[in-house]
């Protein structure tokens, strides 16, 4: 069966190719999504943004005790959502924090991650190619590791 990842995008996501497209390029992420589809054709792959910090931990939760992954980028809820952080610690599934921009190498705000203990690990500062290094890792990850 078809391995089912999420990604979900958090607040002001909707906006890229719009958005300061010096940091977050100037591609729009629906455009991203189609082709990402195209180059992993044997993956059940879905997509879902809100700018709504409760619609997110909706959806966490909606898909997080069957799907095999799930890539987050909860935008700004990253550095204040505890409610994030718990319903990360919720789930069964892996999940896998993305950032296209470099964090680190932004604001001091930017620094601080409330999701990242609950997450797998973390990708940042890879533009959107930063989803697709994490669908690598979770489909690359053992069948036994699955949910
Ligand atoms: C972001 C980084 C966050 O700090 C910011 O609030 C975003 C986007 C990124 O993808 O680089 O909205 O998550």
């Amino acid at each position: 069966m078809a391995r089912k990842i999420q990604i979900i995008n958090g607040p002001n996501l909707n906006l890229l190719g719009k958005r300061e497209p010096d940091v977050y390029g100037s591609l729009d992420f629906d455009t991203f999504f189609t082709n990402l589809k195209r180059n992993f054709e044997g993956l059940d792959l879905h997509y879902f943004q809100s700018n709504v910090e409760g619609e997110l931990i909706n959806k966490i939760h909606e898909v997080g005790f069957d799907f095999d992954g799930i890539i987050l980028n909860a935008g700004a809820y990253t550095h204040t959502s505890i409610a994030i952080h718990d319903a990360i610690g919720a789930i069964k599934a892996p999940v896998v924090e993305v950032h296209i921009s470099n964090v680190y190498a932004r604001e001091e705000f930017r620094h601080t991650s409330l999701i990242t203990s609950k997450c797998k690990g973390l990708i940042t500062g890879f533009g959107l190619e930063g989803y697709a290094l994490a669908l690598l890792w979770l489909i690359n990850r053992p069948a036994d590791k699955q949910v």
